[in-house]
C-alpha cells in the first residue's frame, strides 16, 4: 500500500477547504486510492445493535454528506461510515466561505449548515451502494444523519415532520440512523435538545421506525452538542433512557473558542472541531456514560487526533469512535494507527476485548454494573 496523502495532503491544504474537500471526494471517487482495509485484530470487533462493526473506528458524519464515496471510504479501513447530515428538501447551506482551517491546533471551523441534496437523492446513491457493493459481502456498517430544513422551522411539529420524513425515507437502507440536534449552524436546532421538544421528537421517530415493520429496523441514536449544561445533560439521558433510543453520539462541535480564542479565525462563527474540542466533548461523554449507567452505548468524537485520543474516549465511556477533523491533518493513515495501537493498549492494560475496556476510565474497570 502506497500512502499518497504526505504528498497530496499539503498540496490539499493550499488550497481553501471548501474546495480541498471538494478535490478529496473527486479523488476518492475515482476508485484509484490505495486500499488501507487489511484484517482488523479480532480484539477491534464490536458487535452492537445487532450489528457486525470490524473496527471501532467510523468516519464521522459531515465528511460525505451526500453519500458519495462510501466504498471508497470503507477501503481506507473505517469499521463504519456514517453519511450525512441529509435533509428532506435540497438545500444549498450558508454563504461561501463558510469553513477555516486553524492548523495551529489542528482545528476548524464551519458553518456549513446543511448543504444537502436532500433525502431523495441520497436514497437513490444508497440503494446504489446496496445493489453494487453489499449484495456480497458487507464491509462495515453503514450510518444515516438526518437533519431538517432551515425554512421548515416554525414550530416543533415541522422540525419533527423532516425527521420523521427522513426515517420513512432512508431507515431500510441504513444500518444505523442518527438524529442529529446538535449542529450550531442551523437557527434554534439545538433547542431541540431541551426536555420537552426532544421527548416529542425522539417519541415520534421511535415509533415512525417501529411502524416500517422492517426486518431489520436500524437503532436510533442521538447525536448531542458538547455545549449543554450539566441539568440539560442529564435531561437529555434521562429522556433517552425513558424514550428507548439505542445509543448516543458525543459530541458533535462546539461553540466554545476556549484554546483558539487568539487566533484570528476563532471570530469566525460555526462549530469548532479537532484537538481544541477533545477535553470538552470527552468530559460531555464520561459524564453521559455515568447519568446512563452504561446502559447506553455511546460513540465518542470530538478532537481524537492519535491512537491514545481513541483510547481515552474508550476508557471515558464510548463503545466505538469517530474522526473527522485530524484526518484533514493527518490523512487516513491515522486510521491505521489507531488500530494497529489499540490492541497494545488493551493488551498492556489486562483487556482480551475493547468491549471490556469500554468506560474504564468512568467506573473503575470493565462495565458499570447499575447498583441492586
Ligand atoms: C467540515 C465539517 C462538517 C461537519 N458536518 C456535520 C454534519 O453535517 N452533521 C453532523 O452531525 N456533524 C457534522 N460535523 C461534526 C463532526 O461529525 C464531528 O462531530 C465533529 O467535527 C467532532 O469531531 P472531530 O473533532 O474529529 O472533527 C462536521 C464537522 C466538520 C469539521
Amino acid at each position: 500500500m502506497i500512502d499518497l496523502f504526505p504528498v497530496v495532503g499539503p498540496l490539499l491544504r493550499r488550497l481553501d477547504p471548501e474546495s480541498a474537500h471538494a478535490v478529496t471526494l473527486g479523488l476518492l471517487r475515482t476508485g484509484l486510492t490505495p486500499s488501507m482495509a487489511g484484517a482488523d485484530d479480532p480484539m477491534l470487533r464490536m458487535r452492537l445493535w445487532g450489528l457486525d462493526f470490524p473496527n471501532p473506528v467510523g468516519m464521522a458524519a459531515g465528511f460525505d454528506k451526500n453519500a458519495e464515496v462510501i466504498a471508497p471510504l470503507f477501503r481506507l479501513g473505517f469499521g463504519a461510515v456514517e453519511v450525512g447530515t441529509v435533509t428532506p428538501q435540497p438545500q444549498p447551506g450558508n454563504p461561501r466561505p463558510r469553513c477555516f482551517r486553524l492548523p495551529e491546533q489542528q482545528a476548524m471551523i464551519n458553518r456549513y449548515g446543511f448543504n444537502s441534496h436532500g433525502h431523495q437523492a441520497m436514497a437513490a446513491r444508497l440503494a446504489a451502494y446496496h445493489y453494487r457493493y453489499r449484495r456480497f459481502r458487507r464491509p462495515g456498517v453503514l450510518g444515516v444523519n438526518l437533519g431538517r430544513n432551515k425554512d421548515s422551522a416554525d414550530s416543533v411539529a415541522d422540525s419533527v415532520a423532516d425527521y420523521v420524513a427522513g426515517v420513512y425515507q432512508l431507515a431500510a437502507l441504513a444500518d444505523y440512523l442518527v438524529i442529529n440536534v446538535s449542529s450550531p449552524n442551523t437557527p434554534g436546532l439545538r433547542t431541540l435538545q431541551d426536555r420537552g421538544p426532544l421527548t416529542e421528537l425522539l417519541v415520534r421517530v421511535l415509533a415512525a421506525r417501529d411502524d416500517l415493520c422492517l426486518k431489520r429496523p436500524p437503532p436510533l441514536l442521538l447525536k448531542i452538542a458538547p455545549d449543554l449544561a450539566d441539568e440539560d445533560l442529564a435531561a437529555v439521558a434521562e429522556v433517552g433512557l425513558a424514550v428507548g433510543i439505542d445509543g448516543m453520539i458525543v459530541t458533535n462541535t462546539t461553540v466554545s473558542r476556549s484554546g483558539v480564542d487568539h487566533l484570528p479565525l476563532a471570530v469566525e462563527a460555526g462549530g469548532l472541531s479537532g484537538r481544541p474540542l477533545f477535553e470538552r466533548s470527552t468530559r460531555v461523554l464520561g459524564s453521559l456514560y455515568r447519568l446512563t449507567a452504561g446502559k447506553l452505548p455511546l460513540v465518542g468524537v470530538g478532537g481524537i487526533a492519535s491512537p491514545a485520543d481513541a483510547y481515552a474516549k474508550i476508557r471515558a465511556g464510548a463503545s466505538l469512535i469517530q474522526l473527522y477533523t485530524a484526518l484533514v491533518y493527518q490523512g487516513p493513515q491515522l486510521v491505521r494507527e489507531i488500530k494497529r495501537q489499540l490492541p497494545e493498549f488493551l493488551k498492556r492494560d489486562g483487556f482480551t476485548s475493547l468491549a471490556e475496556s469500554v468506560g474504564a476510565e468512568s467506573v473503575g474497570a470493565g462495565h458499570f454494573q447499575a447498583p441492586g
